[in-house]
């Protein structure tokens, strides 16, 4: 797997050092310890994070762009599927990091993780410590939610975005001074939509409010942490930007991170060869006449036969694309195959499946790992 080489790690600051005003933060907690159930069966065997998105497991353009940041220090606090994370990453010292692990043996909840994180920190209290959701693609200026941070004189800054609907996640209104009012997660009803900005899962924490995080039992850092803090007159801020943001929970949402990354569309220093059309990794077996576009990548051992069209799709390693498939806005998972002629449009096949030839699958199918499906078993129209 090819890294991007940024620039050798340096040593974590002591904790004793005084924080200077305009001072990056230098560390973070990476939450990547979720099922990702919605993500299935992508997240069978693979922790979400470690799905690969344009050729590398997505939480390397986190973390690259993380240290592009200046941010040198990186707590990974893993649960689901843990034991794949350290054997990858290992130190941290090919992206120039310094990366630590930590395992909830039962899962802590975001709060719970960011706790259970805290005795790895090397920050004073009055320090800023970001921290990530592991599946959030976006542009986010980090240094200038951290500069927010201090600016405010913050407990807790929040990264914000807008969404043109906002039902599915936490809103999070603010004041004319871009403070936090009320945290109010998924609601329904029209009167409680009051604001398009959400939270968008990425925050500094001055350290001492992570250590006053309840040790040892689940805690939702959006239902209870950031609710309980504002009822008890906490500071938080929102840094509202329009910058590129995708939230990669679905299926549909992660084959479109994967194809921006390629395209260009979401910044990433990781992305392992140029941006454009397609992204084709070393190892890879391409016909000549097959037209790959608008992002697709394809992984290391994987083949695309004669003819075959494939189109803002993520061909994970060893999967086998036949001649004349159609491949469209979807996710070919690791050794799957996909016969002759097929069509795929919005689907995503997990790892060792097989979709035998003129089968033709749309809308958000999910193939499960493994199984098989016949010969023509499967048709959207009547003109195959
Ligand atoms: P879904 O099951 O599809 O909702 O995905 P998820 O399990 O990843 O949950 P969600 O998207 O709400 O999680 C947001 C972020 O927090 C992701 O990066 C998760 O990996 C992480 N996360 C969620 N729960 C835990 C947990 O209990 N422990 C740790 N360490 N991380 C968690």
């Amino acid at each position: 797997m090819a890294y991007v080489k940024i620039s050798p790690m340096r040593a974590p600051r002591e904790a004793t050092t005084a924080p200077s005003p305009t001072a990056p933060a230098t560390e973070a907690v990476l939450l990547v310890g979720g099922k990702g159930t919605r993500l299935r069966p992508l997240t069978v065997h693979t922790p979400k994070p470690m799905v690969p998105a344009a050729g590398v497991p997505f939480l390397t353009h986190q973390l690259a762009r993380a240290r592009a940041a200046g941010i040198e220090h990186i707590v990974l606090a893993t649960s689901y599927l843990a034991e794949v994370f350290e054997p990858y990453f290992g130190d941290g010292s090919a992206l120039g990091l310094h990366l630590e692990y930590v395992t909830e043996t039962d899962p802590l909840g975001t709060g719970g993780a960011i706790r259970n994180a805290a005795h790895r920190l090397h920050s004073a209290p009055g320090d800023p410590v970001l921290v990530f959701n592991g599946d959030i693609l976006t542009g986010l200026d980090i240094r200038a939610l951290v500069a927010t941070h201090r600016g405010a004189g913050a407990d807790v800054s929040l990264h914000l975005t807008r969404v043109p609907d906002p039902r599915a996640f936490g809103l999070v209104p603010t004041d004319a001074d871009g403070r936090v009012t009320a945290f109010l997660e998924k609601p329904q009803a029209p009167e409680e939509i009051v604001t398009d900005q959400i939270n968008a899962g990425a925050y500094v924490f001055t350290r001492s409010v992570i250590d006053a995080i309840p040790a040892g039992r689940p805690v939702s850092v959006e239902r209870e942490t950031f609710p309980d803090l504002l009822a008890a007159g906490a500071h938080l801020q929102g840094m509202v930007d329009s910058t590129y943001w995708l939230d990669l929970g679905t299926p549909q949402a992660f084959v479109r991170g994967s194809a921006d990354l390629v395209l260009g569309r979401a910044p990433s220093p990781a992305v392992p060869g140029r941006c454009g059309e397609r992204l084709v990794l070393p190892g890879a077996d391409v016909a000549e006449d097959a037209k790959l576009s608008g992002g697709t990548s394809v992984a290391a051992r994987a083949v695309i036969g004669a003819g075959a069209r494939v189109d803002g799709s993520a061909i994970l390693p060893g999967a086998w694309i036949e001649p004349g498939a159609v491949v469209k806005n979807s996710l070919v998972g690791a050794g799957a195959r996909v016969g002759s002629r097929t069509i795929l449009d919005g689907v995503v096949v997990g790892d060792g499946a097989h979709v035998g030839p003129d089968n033709e699958l749309r809308d958000g199918v999910r193939v499960w790992c493994g199984a098989r499906i016949e010969q023509g078993a499967i048709r959207f129209s009547s003109d195959m």
